[in-house]
This record gives structure tokens, sequence and C-alpha cells, in this order.
């Protein structure tokens, strides 16, 4: 009974999810519900972006492993283009949920274009 108790008190495991940026080889976290594109933008490294809801294809790219779902019924991909591994990073959710696996969750994406951005200029100096 006790076991039982401390394990409806438990806070829902929540393992980390993350995305790996090749060619940069930089590893950032993503937060649920946020795009891969999102993800990568909040830690500053920026992508190839237009439209960001899945109908301009500016940020197609190659995922290398890992799965994603989409926030939209249609993203613009043709069922080739995802056997092939393209996925548009705007749309794109980590397709498995955190923790669903018990194991910690890894999508590795290749974008040549990517580039880190450079770090935000310190505010001015109060006088
Ligand atoms: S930015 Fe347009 S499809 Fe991703």
């Amino acid at each position: 009974m006790a076991a039982w108790v401390h394990a409806c008190l438990e806070p829902p495991m929540t393992l980390p999810t993350s995305l790996t940026i090749l060619p940069l080889g930089v590893t950032v976290p993503v937060v649920p519900g946020q795009s891969l594109l999102e993800a990568a933008l909040a830690a500053g490294v920026s992508l190839p972006r237009s439209c960001r809801n899945g109908t301009c294809r500016a940020c197609r790219c190659q995922m290398r492993s890992g799965a994603v779902r989409y926030r939209i019924d249609w993203p613009g991909l043709s069922p080739d283009e995802r056997d092939a591994g393209d996925i548009l990073p705007c749309v794109a959710l980590p397709g498995t949920d955190v923790g669903e696996t018990g194991e910690a969750v890894n999508i590795v994406i290749e974008a040549p274009l990517a580039q880190r951005q450079p770090a935000p200029l310190p505010p001015p100096p109060s006088t």
C-alpha cells in the first residue's frame, strides 16, 4: 500500500529529449511541445526557415536517427521524401513522448546550412 501511494505522488517521468544538429555537432534540449526548429533557435542555432508552418519547405533537412511527428496533418513532404528521411523541423515534434521508451530520446538531423547564432550583445552600461 505504501509503495502504491509513493508511486502516485511521484512526478511523471521526464527524461531528456535532445536534438543533435550535424554537421555542427551541436546537441540542444527539446522541451515538450517545442518543434525541432524552436529548440534549435532557443539554443542559439539558426536553421534555414521561412513560413514556420510546414508549407514552404525552406527548413527541409534529413533526419539521421530518431522519430518525429507533426503539428499539422499535411506537412509539405511527399511520401517518397518522408521515406528518404526528409523532415520539416519547423513543425516536427519528437516522435516519441518523453519518457515513453524509458530512456532518453535523441534525434539527429543533417542540416548543412545550420549556423551558430552570435551571442546577444550585453545591455549598454547604465549611466
Ligand atoms: S519553414 Fe516553411 S516548411 Fe519549415
